[in-house]
């Protein structure tokens, strides 16, 4: 979820229109905004949160595209990587990483995406530590209501009977962007299917993520990158697993 510069300029605007403070308040707002969207040309990481490239990859988890720790990895000590990057990221496709292309960014000059991809590539060293295995081994037990043992990558309770804040922020998005479809409770409905049952079916997280980020516009499921961003899907998927296996009842959970 984002709000842009504009969105915030026009609201500024309208309200200093409302407020009689007329024009000159105004045009003060512009410039400043102007001001600070050319102070942003060499900052790689502020324009790819204004681009979409967050919304399909995270500094150390796959989400749609791979980690960018994981691109500096593969890359690490290759000459020609800048250039085969930059090419990559303005003409888009896919084949290096899987079958999902990644689309095309044709609004960035070879420059910008020069200083984009180095970013990229500097994620190597810095990311190392979270993307150790024993993060990823790390695992929260937990008895279910049906009595088996399941072992999940995050924590669903932090007191007692008390959902973590990540699954109740998960909750509130699916309450309020995902169960008019897929039902409230994420009990399905006519419209689309029930997620608890695809989970329990063996989705795994990064398919649900893939899903749920690319949209099946054909069949109805929007597409929620852009809007989404890697840490709200996260959210989303903890919600509806800790419901697919039982361990959060219907309604709202108490955090
Ligand atoms: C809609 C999802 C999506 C968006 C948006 C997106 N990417 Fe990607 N990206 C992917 C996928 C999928 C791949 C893997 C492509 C492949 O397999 O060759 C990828 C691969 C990459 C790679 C590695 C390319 C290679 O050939 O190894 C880089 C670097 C990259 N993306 C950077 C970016 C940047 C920078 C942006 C924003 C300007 C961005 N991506 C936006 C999905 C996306
Ligand atoms: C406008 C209706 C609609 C909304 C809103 C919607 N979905 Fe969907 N979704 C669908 C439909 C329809 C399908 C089945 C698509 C198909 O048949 O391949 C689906 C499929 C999915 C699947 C794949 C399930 C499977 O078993 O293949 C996931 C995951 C998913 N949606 C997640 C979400 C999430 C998370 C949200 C909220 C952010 C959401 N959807 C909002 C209509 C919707």
């Amino acid at each position: 979820m984002k709000t842009t510069i504009w969105g915030m300029v026009n609201a500024a605007v309208c309200l200093a229109v409302l407020l009689g403070t007329g024009l000159v308040a105004a045009r003060a707002l512009v410039q400043a905004a102007e001001a600070e969207s050319a102070q942003a040309a060499g900052d790689a990481p502020k324009m790819m949160h204004e681009s979409d490239c967050f919304s399909c990859h995270s500094v150390d988890k796959k989400v749609v595209g791979p980690a960018f720790s994981a691109v500096a990895a593969r890359y690490s000590g290759k000459p020609d990587a800048v250039s085969k990057l930059v090419e990559k990221v303005k003409n888009g496709g896919a084949g290096n990483w899987g079958d999902i292309p990644m689309p095309p960014h044709p609004q960035f000059t070879d420059a910008q995406l020069k200083t984009i991809v180095e970013w990229v590539l500097a994620q190597n060293s810095k990311a190392a530590p979270a993307a150790a295995p024993a993060n990823g081994a790390k695992t929260y037990n937990y008895k279910l209501p049906d009595g088996r043992t399941l072992a999940l990558h995050f924590p669903v309770f932090s007191n007692g009977d008390h959902v973590t804040s990540s699954v109740f922020k998960g909750w509130e998005k699916f309450n309020s962007y995902c169960f008019r479809c897929h039902g409230t409770d994420a009990v399905g409905s006519e419209y689309a299917p029930d997620l608890r049952h695809s989970l329990e079916s063996g989705m795994t997280k990064s398919q649900f993520i893939t899903v749920m980020m690319e949209g099946v516009p054909d069949k109805g499921m929007p597409k929620w990158s852009g809007f989404f961003d890697p840490d709200d899907a996260d959210e989303i998927y903890q919600y509806v697993k800790a419901r697919s296996v039982g361990l959060v009842k219907p309604g709202r959970p108490s955090e």
